[in-house]
């Protein structure tokens, strides 16, 4: 039995819950930090597979994303920029092979003017919304009582433009099917890259990695805590009141504080027993958000053999089970590796196959855009984040169709000594590890403005 006492105990490793214990402790507070998994990280986690180093979860940092290149150059960690020389590759709904450069997918012109015409709206739409806080347009009801897919719907009957817009905010990043979120959660997923137009460039979007993984950054900030991060430790009852919390976890780890910070992804706040129970409101809420569902396909070869045919390795189609992929070779390493992603129904239909029917499903989808010797990888691994118990799906979570304008304002308020902090809650990064860093930063900020500190 270990009964410890500190100022704010914190709930979740991942990148929100590092960087806000150290935002406390510089401020003077002391900390806890209770990790149910054996590893810190969470959705960040670097790992070596069969000899292959592989970004299991998040790795892509944008040039927006201040608060985590911010971390990165604290950190002293090297960035290195996502391999592009070349021409990109597009499967079009005719199953034919197009090569392309700039950000325009090769279809017909009169696509091409339709995607271009609706982007520039999209962006107009965008740049009116404050991500930290979508609910306050004056459209945002209307905005959020229609779905994607049926807006976009409404603008073309062009088959194609509308696939190649939907799933930028679809598959891509949300990983939802487009009919089941709205219009506005859309919009704030692109608001929160700063525009629709930043959200698909992938030059922008997927720029640079950290040599030797993105998990380094909680890890690093988890090393200043050093004995203060308990792992293994899943906290299983919270109790609240005036006087703060006490947080019981595995291992007969007790710890009393003067606030909580639930540092992870919203739809694991039921796996914890709230004495007294929370609010009406932060119940209702909670229920309106869900995970998307994504696999990250990777696949080392013993040479980029893509790039001696001219490809960058950059590959898009709405037609393919695949619907993005890149090259996504590490560091100075001799051997190429590509990602590739099946996002939301495709994913669940892929689960109902065996694991050799799945994996020759993805490599054959691969095969499309980078020819046949992409169906003979060295090491080939899927990123399931469905199976974690403590994620449950990927990347992030999201407001369901009208939940964002009726909740999103109440989900980053405290509750009593309780405050949130993760990805899913953030305006600007949302989604991503930046917004994690903001929203840990956030929670610290109002803390020790609660406190006075
Ligand atoms: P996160 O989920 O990482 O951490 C929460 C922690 O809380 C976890 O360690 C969990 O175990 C723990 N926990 C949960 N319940 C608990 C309990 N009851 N008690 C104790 N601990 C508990 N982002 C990006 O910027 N660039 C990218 O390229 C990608 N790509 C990407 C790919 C994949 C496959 C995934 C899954 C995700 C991404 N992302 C990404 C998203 C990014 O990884 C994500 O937004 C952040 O890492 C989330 O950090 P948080 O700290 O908010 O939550």
């Amino acid at each position: 039995m270990t009964d410890i006492t500190r100022d704010v105990v914190i709930i979740g490793a991942g990148a929100a819950g590092t960087t806000a214990a150290n935002q406390l402790r510089k401020a003077g507070l002391t900390v806890a930090v209770l990790e149910a998994r054996d590893r810190v990280g969470g959705r960040l986690w670097t790992d070596v597979i069969e000899g292959a180093m592989l970004e299991i979860g998040g790795q892509w940092v944008s040039p927006d994303q201040d608060a985590l290149k911010e971390t990165i150059e604290e950190l002293g960690l090297e960035t290195f920029s996502r391999y592009r020389e070349g021409d990109s590759v597009y499967v079009g709904p005719d199953g034919q092979l197009h090569r392309f450069t700039g950000e325009m997918f090769p279809v017909s012109a009169e696509t091409e003017a339709v995607i271009a015409e609706i982007t520039e709206r999209l962006d107009a739409m965008v740049a009116e919304i404050d991500p930290d806080k979508p609910w306050e347009h004056p459209n945002a009801q209307e905005w959020d009582s229609v779905t994607w897919d049926a807006w976009l719907r409404a603008q073309t009957d062009d088959d194609e433009a509308v696939r190649n817009l939907a799933f930028a905010t679809g598959s891509a990043m949300l990983t939802k099917p487009t009919h089941t979120f709205s219009l506005l959660q859309s919009l704030l997923m692109a608001a929160s890259a700063g525009s629709y137009s930043n959200l698909v460039d992938a030059d922008f979007i997927l720029d640079k990695r950290v040599v030797g993984g993105l998990q380094q950054v909680p890890q690093a900030l988890a090393a200043r805590l050093g004995d203060d991060v308990f792992l293994n430790s899943p906290v299983r009852f919270l109790e609240w009141g005036d006087e703060g919390v006490v947080a019981h976890a595995d291992g007969d780890l007790t710890v009393r504080a003067r606030y909580a910070i639930l540092a992870h992804a919203p739809v694991l706040y039921d796996r914890i027993s709230f004495v007294p129970s929370l609010p009406r409101r932060q119940h209702q809420l909670h229920q309106h958000l869900s995970m998307g569902f994504v696999i990250k396909v990777h696949a080392v070869y013993d040479r980029p053999f893509w790039r001696e045919q001219g490809l960058s390795g950059t590959a898009f189609s709405p037609y393919e089970l695949s619907h993005e992929a890149y090259d996504n070779t590490n560091h100075g390493d001799e051997r190429g590796t590509l990602v590739g992603f099946v996002s939301d129904q495709n994913a669940d239909d892929l689960f109902t196959l065996s694991a050799e029917e799945r994996k020759e499903r993805i490599l054959e989808s691969l095969s499309h855009y980078y020819g046949p010797e992409a169906k003979n990888p060295v090491v080939y691994y899927e990123s399931d984040w469905g199976t974690e118990e403590w994620t449950r799906g990927a990347y992030a979570a999201s407001f369901d169709m009208g939940g964002l304008h009726r909740y999103g304002a109440d989900l980053r308020a405290a509750v009593g000594p309780i405050h949130f902090a993760c990805s899913d809650m953030a305006g600007a990064g949302y989604q991503h590890v930046d917004g994690a860093i903001r929203m840990g930063r956030l929670a610290a900020a109002n803390i020790l403005a609660a406190d006075g500190s």
